[in-house]
């Protein structure tokens, strides 16, 4: 366990959330005015989710490697940098994400209010690029008509997947989020056999019993997806959600996926867009393309809330060099993210 609290990244599924990616206007005043909110954005959870007390309010905010030196210069967390594309048999593209805000609650007026008072806060330092109001959809099922998390990490793992420790001292407490969304073609998935769609995903449609490993295709998503360093499985924590647009012929997954180390998410896009070996592609992608891509580092609460009085500082902070391991806990007042942190 991280002695240094983390944002709410370890939480449990919610029916509705909203994703927004934003850039930030160059200039000292809309830098400042990030950190400004990174100061508040504890007080504002509080009291927007207050009023809805099991309504289980969450916000996570990451920020962009561009982003990160304007906003809080050095130190760097050790891993972060913009999204790498990757050119395969289908492309997962780089779009533009200064900041991400991850809103999560169990009713969308929740969500959108909050979302509402973070772009009002930020004002002019910023333009909001994509907005994704997602909503939970039956049995926790994609657009695809696939159960979609179960084999999510949960408490103790969840934690040990997301949050940095030891390994990246002054940023212990963050994490790192990557966010793309895919617009399916869902006239032509609704075309395969239902067992076609099975091999795809690597699970039964219906009931979402995994697919015997002596059965399953070499190209199932979560053959693809399942990765492993010295005999341990690398996981990470997703929480997509279905989104779309019924009039436009519009649906889609917004997939986010958290992890201590960006790689072992890119290792999992690498097979599922490049294949493993090459060209033993995920073939969910033929039906799914990725619009968009985005990689950011999600500081510790502790981090946050000291950004706006010593940017520079800030990581030293983190680092528990002014006692911000217990201390920090402590002066924070961010009880609400708290709560979540650890899978209550
Ligand atoms: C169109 C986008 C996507 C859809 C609809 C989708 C859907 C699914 C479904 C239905 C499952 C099986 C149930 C479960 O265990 O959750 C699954 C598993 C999984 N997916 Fe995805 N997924 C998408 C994109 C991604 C991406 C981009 C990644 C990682 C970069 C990813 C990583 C995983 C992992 C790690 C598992 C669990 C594998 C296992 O251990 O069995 N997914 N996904």
């Amino acid at each position: 366990m991280p002695s240094i609290l983390p944002q709410a990244v370890d939480t449990r599924l919610t029916h509705a959330a909203i994703f927004l990616v934003a850039t930030v206007n160059a200039g000292p005043d809309h830098e400042a005015a990030v950190r400004s909110l990174g100061t508040d954005i504890a007080a504002i959870i509080r009291a927007v989710g207050f009023r809805i007390p099991d309504g289980r309010l969450t916000c996570v905010m990451g920020i962009g490697s561009d982003a990160w030196d304007r906003i809080f210069g050095p130190p760097r967390p050790k891993d972060l940098h913009p999204f790498r594309e990757i050119r395969g048999r289908h492309n997962a593209l780089a779009t533009p994400g200064d900041l991400l805000f991850h809103i999560r609650a169990t009713r969308m007026d929740l969500c959108f209010e909050l979302a509402t008072q973070i772009v009002s806060h930020l004002g002019s330092a910023i333009v909001v690029v994509d907005e994704v109001h997602g909503f939970s959809f039956f049995d926790e099922r994609d657009l695809l008509g696939f159960v979609d998390g179960t084999e999510n990490p949960v408490d103790e793992a969840a934690v040990e997947a997301t949050i940095i420790g030891e390994e990246d001292a002054a940023f212990a407490g963050g994490s790192y989020v990557i966010v793309q969304k895919y617009l399916h073609n869902l006239a032509a998935w609704n075309t395969l056999p239902v067992e076609q769609q099975e091999r795809i995903i690597g699970r039964r449609k219906l009931n979402d019993i995994e697919i015997a490993d002596a059965e399953k295709a070499s190209f199932a998503h979560n053959v693809l997806t399942s990765i492993e360093e010295d005999g341990k499985p690398l996981e990470i924590l997703r929480d997509n959600m279905p989104f779309g647009d019924v009039g436009k012929g519009e649906f889609g997954t917004y997939f986010i996926g958290y992890a201590r180390s960006p790689r072992r998410i890119e290792l999992m896009l690498e097979n599922m867009f490049i294949g493993n070996p090459p060209g033993n592609y995920d073939r969910l992608l033929d039906y799914s393309r990725a619009v968009t891509g985005v990689l950011c580092f999600v500081p510790s609460a502790a981090f946050l809330e000291n950004a706006a009085a010593a940017p520079a500082l800030a990581g030293e902070v983190a680092a528990g060099s002014t006692g911000a391991g217990g201390s920090a806990d402590g002066s924070l007042g961010i009880g609400s993210l708290k709560q979540e942190a650890g899978h209550e």
